[in-house]
């Protein structure tokens, strides 16, 4: 799959901008989530952080427990995760082509790692990604919509291009791909308020 260029420009904005990203929203991570998530994978179990950007839930996920794998196309959001993090793992590739074998993981932990993908490549790049997972807990969180690569200026990362769904949408989704005792929940965005809705998704898979 080639990547479209609005998702290289917007990776490119996280490779800039890694730092300031990381600090923006450092005190704002969905603790209580990582908490949920944990609960439900088996303690000890690694996890695919997909779309990890410079850290920012990794800590939270290894220290509730689990042991993530961070996975990020911007290389300079996983330098900043690497100072965090000095001996974690950490992979630069795209989503849609992980170099991981097929169900190596007990769990999915996906924060806005889907957001600046086109509508049209979620279900590949999710199925893809669901592969990878024996079975565990499945998280997923994007902007609420049915824009599509929409172009928003951020005041941390300049231009970058957003797509979003409907909470129908995901459960559509991830139920289709046989994650089930899903609760799909509307949140406001830790920064952005109601006016930038997030679509927040917490479910399990079981083989
Ligand atoms: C909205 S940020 C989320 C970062 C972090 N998970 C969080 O919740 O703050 C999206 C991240 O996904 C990465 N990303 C976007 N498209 C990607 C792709 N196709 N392959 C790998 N990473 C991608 C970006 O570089 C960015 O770090």
């Amino acid at each position: 799959m080639e990547l479209d260029q609005r998702t290289r420009d917007s990776v490119a904005a996280y490779d800039a901008h890694a730092r300031a990203y990381q600090e923006s929203f450092r005190l704002r991570r969905p603790v209580a989530d990582v908490r949920r998530f944990a609960d439900l994978a088996t303690r000890g179990d690694l996890v695919l952080d997909a779309g990890c950007g410079p850290a920012n839930d990794l800590r939270l996920l290894r220290d509730a427990g689990v042991h993530p794998v961070g996975v990020d196309l911007a290389y300079g959001a996983l330098r900043e995760a690497r100072m965090l993090l000095p001996r974690h793992p950490l992979v630069q590739a795209p989503l849609h082509d992980l170099p991981f074998r097929p169900r190596s993981f007990g769990g999915l932990w996906c924060s806005g790692g889907l957001d600046h993908l086109p509508r049209a490549a979620w279900r590949s790049t999710m199925a893809g990604l669901l592969d990878l997972v024996a079975s565990g807990p499945i998280y997923l969180s994007c902007h609420r919509g049915t824009e599509d690569l929409v172009q928003i200026e951020d005041d941390v990362l300049g231009t970058v291009h957003v797509s979003c769904a409907t909470e129908e949408e995901i459960e559509a989704l991830l139920g289709s791909h046989g994650v089930r005792d899903l609760s799909v929940e509307v949140r406001p965005h830790p920064i952005h308020d109601r006016r930038r809705p997030l679509v927040v998704a917490l479910g399990i898979l079981r083989r």
